[in-house]
């Protein structure tokens, strides 16, 4: 109820949003991938779809319900979610990047099971780097708002601030990676070129508007 009453401050804009881990095979039965549950950034595709906006999702393997009205593309690797985040791309106004994409494929992935031959051996796994879809979709002439988050450990601010500049993304989204991993509720930084402001901890879905209220104001 509260959504029908808010003003649609996305109103005909196109959203493309990432979400969710990728998924890099070792071989087909076992995969690397990175702990997120895509809570964030599917309450970002409901908020954003909430203010009127057209939203393409494309998410990573998640145990979460597709958001009313939002057209959602499954993908597995970082390598298929940059091939269609950039077949994508083109139609967008607002690009915001929340998955939590592997930084490195494993380029000798096996086709067929890999087996334990001993007690002691360990597989030599090789890895290669993933593409930035992030900086890519940035780096784009006439490309969309880009929006940014970052999970960090520690040192959230400093590192936060240089992710932003180092990727040159207007705005850039932080919270401390312990306290939001799988939980209902997060704490946001918000980095711009301005400083940074600190959101208190909130329930997902409320945080998720206040923001797109506040990317709909940056436009
Ligand atoms: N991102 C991306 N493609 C990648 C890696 C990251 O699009 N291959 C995006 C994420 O979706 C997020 C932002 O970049 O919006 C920051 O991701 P993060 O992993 O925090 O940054 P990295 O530059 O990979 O730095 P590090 O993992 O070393 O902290
Ligand atoms: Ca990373």
């Amino acid at each position: 109820l509260t959504a029908f009453f808010q003003p649609k401050l996305l109103a005909g804009k196109r959203v493309l949003i990432t979400a969710g881990p990728t998924s890099e095979p070792i071989d087909p039965v076992r995969v690397i991938s990175n702990r997120s549950s895509g809570k964030m950034g599917y309450a970002i595709a409901r908020a954003a779809q909430e203010a009127g906006a057209h939203v393409t999702l494309v998410s990573g393997p998640v145990a979460l319900e597709t958001p009313y009205q939002v057209r959602r593309i499954n993908v597995e690797t970082a390598r298929q979610m940059h091939a269609t985040v950039m077949s994508q791309v083109d139609d967008a106004d607002i690009f915001i990047s929340v998955a939590a994409v592997a930084d490195w494929y494993v380029s000798n992935a096996s086709d067929i099971k890999i087996k334990k031959t001993s007690e002691q051996a360990t597989p030599n796994l090789q890895f290669s780097p993933n593409p930035d879809i992030l900086a890519e979709v940035a780096a784009l002439k006439n490309g969309p708002f880009c929006v940014g988050f970052a999970a960090e450990t520690d040192n959230l601010i400093e590192h936060a601030q240089a992710k932003r500049q180092r990727k040159n993304v207007p705005l850039l989204v932080a919270n401390l990676a312990q306290r939001a991993m799988n939980a209902d509720d997060t704490e946001l930084v918000l980095f711009d070129e301005q400083g940074h402001m600190h959101w208190p901890a909130q329930d997902k879905l409320l945080a998720a508007r206040q923001l797109v209220q506040n990317i709909a104001q940056r436009l």
